[in-house]
């Protein structure tokens, strides 16, 4: 039977109570036409499926699932195709689990290093964070299951995030906000959209038709259905004429009430309420047709996909004298609790129940010329600092190199709270400036989920950013470090130098009613560049073991209408003596008219893998939105005429080529 035909068959009631969800993971089913029940569960890089006495802040334990690493850490692969072989993995298991969506990507642009929920976000950069998600969607989409990539809309932080009213302006929401979810909608059509809790520009995220529908749908084309962030829903009877079609949690007989008096009393026209009924339902079909009932999932499989993962988007921040990767023959102390209980992931809705958790100590605590030493605690109770600080020191003095395994503890990062600092507990910092004042071989290893400050850079010989890299991300550091895989990660945010200098600080986390993003489309580097301001480490920052050389950067016009197509190519050749990836980054440098636009924007991104000595042709193609801006009085994309420089990066600061 098809969907029209069962819609005419269902009561109101039954249309209402549809859309208003049957319990906390899942969708109600219509025993008549043998439509089951359905279930949905978080994602964003790991499934977390809870008993049916469900608490979505993670208190009851979830099944057992590989904890891929955040979104933090994905994005700094820059390699979509990595993304979407993650989402292939979190399919798979959903049809193991026989789960109809995965609540995921998560990909808010990163306003700010503060936002607690950073850990699963992307990028600040709209480009970026668009091709990930995208390849997350393709990737569990490939296995038959939905994705939810979330949260629509301009929702930046967890500060009152629930009633929060962000105001951003018509250009700064399209080309940041908006355009961070754009080419994901309109490349990998997703199942469904997750809205956020937030206002924006003074309507409910759920209830706000401008997003909704005249963008989501009328423009992108998105055709799937629209659910709420859980219990986001207002008025049910506003969200569903704005676009809304399923709130969530169920169940809601209040609102179920509301809706069917709505459309009883006339202010609700029923067509409304079979529209969302009909997408929610083509999706519940899509997938129980094709739900693969004895689907099994390889946990091994899954667990080195992890680390292959983790070890692409690892970057190393800095190396100095070629001190990394170690030798089987140095004697190395490693340093840090870290190193035995990695910290692997972020706390709240995405928490993972790990199926295995594997540290750096269980893949070389074997090794003949390695040891170990506490060096701090993350723990609050135990008062054993000063006598960890003094024997991570004495030995530090007798090894050759010492690698200190730190970080931020996961009570600093977490759904529902922001940071309120951009450190690392001082007892860390503390234990780091006094190992490497008698050990000039200090290496740092980081798990974090954002941005930290790093007043020890300067006597520190080199620095590997893990980020939150899952349950293998271990066995990625290990093979890092000792070089038996070579860095290729680049940093998918800028690294401050301190919280001042970030474009928000002066307002960010104060206000909680109106949140005027003031800071409009200089967000990340395109504010550090924009206003010259120096910075800790740039937006696609990253070293390798190898070295690149780049030539013959060469543009198939030099001048062109907005109509036309550039194409861009640039020779790029592995100059050292091991083989690696590298992230080939072109942005577009801006004319400098009247008014503040962005100094340079990411236009293009290509990962390429390179033997000692080969060189590769690597070609883009950009298009007017590569070079235009939103104009506000004409409501539309608009390329100012004018003189724009095609530049190869290192990173967002540092041009390699230009034309
Ligand atoms: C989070 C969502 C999550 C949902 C269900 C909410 O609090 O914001 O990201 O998918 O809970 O757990």
């Amino acid at each position: 039977m098809d969907v029209k035909t069962i819609i005419e068959k269902m009561t109101l009631e039954e249309k209402a109570a549809f859309c208003a969800g049957k319990d906390f993971w899942h969708l109600g089913g219509i025993e008549e036409f043998h439509i089951p029940e359905t279930m949905v569960t978080d994602g964003p890089h790991g499934l977390r499926k809870q008993a049916r006495e469900a608490d979505h802040l993670g208190l009851n334990e979830s099944v057992k699932a590989v904890c891929f690493p955040a979104g933090c850490a994905l994005a700094c692969s820059f390699d979509p195709e990595l993304a979407r072989e993650m989402g292939a993995e979190l399919g798979k298991l959903a049809q193991a689990e026989d789960v109809s969506v995965v609540l995921g990507p998560a990909m808010n642009i990163k306003r700010s290093p503060l936002c607690g929920r950073n850990f699963e976000y992307y990028s600040e950069d709209p480009l970026l964070s668009a091709r990930m998600a995208a390849g997350a969607v393709k990737g569990t989409q490939s296995q038959d299951v939905g994705t939810s990539p979330k949260h629509f809309l301009a929702n930046n932080q967890e500060y009152y995030r629930m009633s929060s009213n962000s105001v951003v302006d018509e250009q700064t929401m399209r080309e940041i906000y908006l355009a961070s979810f754009e080419e994901m909608v309109k490349e990998a059509k997703p199942w469904t959209i997750m809205c956020s809790y937030n206002r924006v520009n003074g309507t409910y995220a759920c209830e706000n038709q401008e997003y909704l529908t005249d963008v989501l749908r009328d423009e992108w084309g998105f055709d799937g259905y629209v659910m709420t962030d859980w219990g986001a829903l207002d008025d049910p009877v506003e969200s569903l004429k704005a676009g809304l079609d399923l709130g969530m949690p169920g169940p809601m007989p209040d609102n179920a009430k509301r809706i069917v008096d709505a459309v009883k009393d006339g202010s609700l026209d029923e067509g409304v309420i079979d529209t969302a009924v009909e997408r929610i339902l083509n999706i519940v079909l899509k997938y129980v047709e094709n739900h693969k009932k004895d689907a099994a999932y390889d946990f091994e499989a899954g667990h080195e996909t992890a680390r292959r993962i983790e070890t692409e988007s690892a970057v190393l921040l800095k190396n100095e004298d070629g001190i990394l990767p170690l030798q089987e023959k140095e004697n190395v102390l490693f340093i840090g609790e870290y190193a035995k209980k990695p910290r692997y992931q972020g706390g709240g809705s995405s928490h993972i129940n790990p199926w295995k958790i594997s540290s750096v100590w269980d893949e070389i605590g074997t090794m003949e010329h390695v040891s170990w030493t506490q060096g701090y605690t993350d723990s609050s109770r135990d008062h054993n600092g000063e006598a960890y600080l003094r024997e991570a020191v004495e030995l530090a003095k007798k090894a050759d190199k010492a690698v200190i395994f730190c970080g931020l503890p996961e009570i600093y990062e977490t759904e529902g709270v922001d940071r309120k600092k951009l450190d690392m507990p001082e007892n860390q910092n503390t234990l780091i400036r006094a190992v490497s004042e008698v050990q000039p071989n200090t290496i740092v290893v980081l798990h974090n989920g954002s941005a930290v400050t790093m007043p020890w850079i300067d006597s520190v010989k080199a620095v590997l950013e893990l980020y939150l890299g899952g349950e293998a991300s271990g066995l990625a550091a290990a093979d890092l470090l000792y070089g038996k895989a070579n860095p290729s990660g680049r940093l998918a945010e800028t690294f401050p130098l301190r919280l001042e200098d970030t474009p928000t600080y002066p307002y960010y986390g104060v206000e909680k009613d109106d949140i005027p993003y003031r800071e409009g489309r200089l967000v990340g580097y395109r504010y550090y560049n924009t206003v010259r301001k120096p910075v800790l480490y740039p937006f696609g920052h990253g070293l390798s073991y190898t070295t690149f050389g780049y030539a013959d950067l060469r543009l198939d016009k030099i001048e062109m209408t907005d109509g036309d197509e550039l194409t861009v190519t640039v020779d790029v050749t592995n100059t050292g003596k091991t083989a690696g990836k590298e992230v080939v980054q072109l942005y577009v440098q801006n004319p400098s008219l009247h008014e503040v636009r962005p100094l340079r924007e990411l236009r293009g991104f290509r990962k390429i893998f390179l033997e000692p000595g080969e060189t590769k042709k690597v070609e883009f193609r950009l298009r007017k939105r590569a070079f235009a801006e939103w104009n506000p009085s004409m409501h539309d994309w608009f390329v100012p005429a004018g003189c724009y420089h095609i530049e190869i990066c290192a990173n967002a600061q540092e041009v390699l080529l230009e034309v």
